[in-house]
């Protein structure tokens, strides 16, 4: 278990956070920032990279993909793993949505497991089910834990300035990697940033030569479409992941930083365009920006839409919701206790977590996150 940890851990660490840290340009010679490289990327700069590692993996049907089986396609990949809780739900919503944009593109979309002893292409299949089950562009790829350093390193991905504490591996795992038909590694994109996803989609179509005119026209859909279009289901269906939408109109919800906020049409709008502004307590998970992928009529119609959902048993959604939040000891998040949520009892008190991870950390090793206060009268 605790192989199986590091080994996700450090992949994750190794294909994610090492990125922001080094890049090495092999192509173009000199050693370049990460920051560096996704700026270029971001600005449109398409010049080679490196190129991809070769590679052999069972993709969510069992069947093996190669990079040389991708050649001839403009691919975009990503690393994820299924049981992430934390940060995975918020990348698979950014590549879905990077589906959606370029409808109609003939590109790949490839998403690489970071965890092998879990994600076996059963579980990845189930997993592509939940988000995208139409999506005949997406491959998941099982990978092994004895390539998948090798694999992260040869994606010239490099972990030489990653020392403990520094940053923070959540933002920096948002990194894409668009490939060209030739195999090679063409950009680098943080799909946090707006910019970085809208150059991302946009060097997918120069470079599969998909005049923009070929990807589908937008087509007007309800509101109650673009909530599963969009993903917001995934999520937003969850307990464990986000708060339920339904029946919420009128309620006051409670922010991370204590303040209470009405749930109206201007604070649902603000949800949509900006969601750090503004955090709901107790959700580990982050919300992914819908600015600049849906138009301001739809922001509206969807907004009204969902202040008008009932609840889904006609009572309101205050008291329906686990109000009880506990402080994840590990990672010093606060986490919504749902009946899913990952917990141990230690020396006769229940600790909740984050994800698996933070609990396995935990149980490991208890004493090193909770020291019982000395009893009272006891000098
Ligand atoms: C990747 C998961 C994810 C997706 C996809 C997602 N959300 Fe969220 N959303 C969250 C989380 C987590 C929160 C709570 C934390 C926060 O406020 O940021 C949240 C908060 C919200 C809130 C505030 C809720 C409250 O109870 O106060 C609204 C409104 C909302 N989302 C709407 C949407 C809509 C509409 C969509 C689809 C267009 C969507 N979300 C897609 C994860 C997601």
């Amino acid at each position: 278990m605790k192989a199986k940890l590091l080994i996700v851990l450090g992949a994750l660490l190794f294909a994610t956070f090492g990125l922001m840290a080094y890049v090495r340009a092999t192509v173009s010679g000199p050693r370049r920032t990460a920051e560096a490289v996704t700026a270029a990327s971001a600005a449109g700069a398409l010049d080679p990279l490196w190129p991809v590692p070769a590679f052999s993996y069972p993709d969510q049907h069992g069947e093996t993909v190669t990079d040389a089986s991708l050649r001839g396609k403009v691919w975009v990949a990503n690393f994820i793993f299924t049981q992430c809780r934390t940060v995975c739900p918020l990348l698979t919503s950014k590549m879905t949505m990077l589906m959606r944009r370029l409808e109609g593109v003939d590109a790949r979309f490839v998403s690489f497991s970071v965890d092998p002893a879990h994600d076996t292409p059963e579980v990845l299949l189930h997993y592509k089910h939940r988000w995208a089950p139409d999506e005949a562009r997406w491959t998941l790829l099982s990978t092994d834990a004895n390539s998948l350093p090798a694999l992260a390193k040869a994606f010239h991905v490099s972990a030489e300035k990653n020392t403990e504490g520094e940053g923070d591996p959540i933002i920096h795992s948002s990194i894409f990697v668009v490939v060209d038909a030739q195999g090679l590694v063409r950009g680098v994109f943080d799909s946090e940033h707006g910019k970085d996803f809208d150059a991302m989609k946009d060097a997918v179509l120069r470079l599969s030569r998909s005049p923009a005119a070929q990807v589908a026209p937008h087509v007007k859909v309800s509101p109650e479409q673009l909530y599963q279009d969009l993903k917001c289901a995934q999520c937003h269906d969850a307990p464990a992941l986000a708060p339920s939408l339904a029946g919420r109109a009128g309620t006051r919800r409670e922010l991370e930083n204590g303040l209470l906020v009405g749930y109206d049409e201007s604070y649902i709008r603000e949800s949509l365009l900006a969601p750090d502004a503004k955090r709901v307590r107790g959700y580990p998970l982050r919300m992914p920006s819908y600015d600049g992928q849906i138009d301001d009529v739809a922001i509206t119609e969807l907004t009204r839409w969902l202040l008008a959902l009932p609840t889904v048993d006609g009572g309101t959604a205050k008291g329906k919701e686990a109000d009880h939040v506990e402080t994840d000891v590990v990672c010093g998040m606060s986490v919504r206790v749902t009946d899913d949520t990952p917990r141990t009892s230690f020396q006769g008190h229940t600790f909740y977590f984050c994800a698996e991870d933070c609990k396995n950390r935990f149980v490991s090793n208890p004493g090193s996150y909770f020291k019982p206060k000395p009893e009272a009268g006891r000098d």
